[in-house]
């Protein structure tokens, strides 16, 4: 994802917040949101980023994204890990959703993990289907991750 100091993240379904502190380490000027719809996920993640949140780099809310109360085109870059949303296609209004939210310029990405390269395949395609029929360009990329387990990302960039 290539985070810069001064991006303003967005994480949809943070779960115990791993990301979160690979992001905030990062940041400088820069902002990370993670939300989780679990309470439980929001309370962990808070426990473990509390040094990034006391420092003002990270926000950790336990909501929904359907329900989040989030700045319109303020995410430089927004993205979700193994979060089914992104690839079940039963959430269009979701993702215009996103769309919304990014700032011009703004990216999304979709990161999953995968036992098969069918099931990689088979999400990808689902996501990249997602996204172009809601206006975004996508890009994709599929890479091993020790013996058995394939790591997928699709870019989402809204077109003008
Ligand atoms: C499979 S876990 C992945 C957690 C973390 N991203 C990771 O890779 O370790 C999916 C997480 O997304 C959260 N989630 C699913 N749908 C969500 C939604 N619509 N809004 C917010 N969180 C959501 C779940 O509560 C869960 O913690």
């Amino acid at each position: 994802m290539a985070v810069a100091p001064d991006d303003h993240v967005l994480e949809i379904g943070c779960g115990r917040g791993t990301a979160v502190s690979l992001v905030a380490e990062r940041l400088t000027t820069g902002t990370i949101v993670a939300i989780d719809r679990a309470a439980t996920m929001a309370r962990l993640a808070s426990e473990r980023n509390a040094g990034h949140i006391s420092s003002g780099r990270a926000e950790i809310r336990g909501t929904g994204f359907e329900s989040a109360d989030l700045t319109r085109r303020h995410f430089t870059k927004i993205f979700a890990v193994n979060v089914s949303l992104f690839w079940l296609g039963t959430a269009p209004e979701q993702i215009e959703r996103v769309r919304d939210l990014l700032a011009p310029g703004g990216v999304l990405y979709i990161f999953g993990e995968r036992p098969t390269s069918a099931n990689a395949e088979g999400n990808v395609v689902s996501t990249e289907r997602l996204l172009r029929a809601h206006g975004f360009d996508t890009t994709r990329s599929i890479v091993a991750r020790g013996q058995s387990r394939l790591f997928t990302c699709v870019t989402g960039t809204p077109t003008p």
